[in-house]
């Protein structure tokens, strides 16, 4: 709860850190996305090389930008601010924490919108698919994208629920709500994981997502890959850096950061496990795209046994998911608005959910009415994904990672990051070379410098 005083709010404890940033992770990114990127990207060599981005940057990052909040004790532009001064290093490099604020209220835009596809197929979920064929469903969801009204009305809800949370505050709204619905998206996951066990084609699935094919990895396959790294432990985005200056000192930043690496990927891999055994045990096809959950898989709920129920579960849990993110999308502006201008923290919410809000219009109506509006080939809904996802994520990566690797002072980066001997020349080493080369070569490969 923010105090009059000016005093800055903290979690509970190191749990309470664990489960709201794992709560920020894991979301539409494990649920909706990773299980049709691996779909369309071939399946195990996808899986493969976003394991590898997770290990080799995402975790490495997760704990620089963690490190950055906390050092910094305020929202991600301030914080940014003094953690450079303590550097004695120039004040551009706040520009990390304006990207961050940025992109993290572009991807809510965008994010709401198709959380509230999620929510209009929990209602019809509740009543069931099963009647339902191929053509039938792809009409649903064409019809549902075709229709203005009914984005807008859904993308207002989830933003409005959002609101709800956030105007309660650190503790009082966005750690409750984690903890209320974290543990409960956990039971879903494994109730889901043993009817795939129990009563479709889990072994289909794992051949599909852990068979090694060299020869399907690419440079698209890897960008994507890497793309997703990001998206998935919502990096670079100001969220990972506002919840980690809410962490106490003293906290090791090296084990939350790997817990919560565990349970997103973890979350990720047993999601897509229990969707594909789902899909080939009704042999349906896995490569159908981003309509993959709203549309392959209502066709399974309606011709497996125990449809419904299964159905009403897994849309139940993909709201949950999408809930806990995007309330970490919202935190990084309103801190900054907060913090910065004295604006109350009702207020600011309120302007951080009415632009995200406003700018999410414009992504319904990129499907129907504003379809035919297009930059660089690309869709109002699709340029906002690529440019988050594919450029700024990245980028705010790569200047964390040259930060926290190459600027800021060693006795500070091992203070706070609490590690010592092997184990920080390891990650410090990771951090300094590895990030940036692996994102920079990605980066000169898309651009086509190299091929
Ligand atoms: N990590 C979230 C997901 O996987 C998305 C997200 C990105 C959240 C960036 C916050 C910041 O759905």
């Amino acid at each position: 709860m923010s105090s009059p005083s000016g005093a800055r709010a903290h979690w509970s404890n190191r749990w309470a850190f664990i489960l709201v940033t794992a709560g920020s992770a894991i979301g539409l990114g494990n649920i909706w996305k990773f299980p049709y990127m691996t779909g369309t990207n071939g399946g195990s060599a996808f899986v493969l090389i976003y394991l590898a981005c997770i290990i080799g940057i995402g975790l490495p990052l997760l704990m620089a930008e963690t490190m950055l909040g906390r050092r910094g004790q305020s929202n991600p532009v301030d914080a940014m601010r003094s953690v450079a001064e303590e550097a004695g290093a120039g004040r551009w490099w706040q520009v990390i924490g304006i990207i961050g604020i940025l992109g993290a209220s572009l991807i809510l835009s965008f994010y709401s919108v198709v959380a509230g596809w999620i929510l209009d197929y929990t209602v019809l979920a509740t009543q069931g698919f099963s009647g339902l064929g191929k053509a039938e469903l792809e009409n649903i969801f064409t019809g549902l994208l075709a229709d203005p009204w009914r984005l807008v009305g859904w993308h207002s809800a989830f933003m409005l629920l959002n609101l709800i949370v956030v105007i309660g505050g650190v503790t009082g709204g966005i750690e409750r709500a984690n903890k209320i619905l974290m543990p409960a998206l956990f039971a879903i996951v494994l109730l889901l994981l043993g009817y795939g066990i129990a009563a479709a084609d889990m072994p289909a699935a794992i051949r599909f997502m852990f068979h090694f094919e060299p020869q399907a990895i690419s440079a698209p396959v890897i960008l994507a890959a890497m793309g997703h790294a990001f998206f998935t432990l919502s990096l670079g985005m100001g969220a990972i850096m506002t919840y980690g200056s809410y962490l106490e000192r003293g906290t090791s930043i090296t084990r939350t950061c790997l817990y919560i690496m565990l349970a997103d990927t973890g979350i990720a891999l047993l999601a897509g496990l229990s969707i594909f055994a789902i899909v080939f045990a009704q042999g349906l096809e896995p490569a159908a795209g981003p309509g993959l959950i709203l549309q392959t898989l209502p066709l399974a709920f309606a011709q497996m046994p125990l449809g419904k129920l299964v159905g009403v579960l897994f849309f139940v849990l993909v709201s949950f998911a999408a809930w806990t993110s995007a309330i970490s999308l919202i935190e990084p502006a309103t801190s900054f608005l907060v913090e910065r201008f004295a604006i109350g923290r009702k207020a600011a919410v309120a302007a951080v959910c009415f632009v995200a809000w406003f700018i999410g219009i414009a992504v319904a109506l990129s499907f129907n009415l504003w379809s035919e509006i297009k930059l660089f080939g690309l869709n109002i809904f699709d340029l906002l994904d690529t440019l988050t996802t594919k450029m700024l994520m990245p980028l705010a990566g790569l200047l964390i990672a040259l930060f926290a690797g190459w600027v800021m002072k060693r006795p500070h980066v091992m203070e706070e990051i609490g590690l010592t001997g092997g184990a920080f020349r390891f990650w410090h080493g990771t951090v300094r070379y590895v990030s940036p080369v692996a994102i920079m070569l990605i980066f000169l490969n898309v651009i086509g410098v190299i091929g």
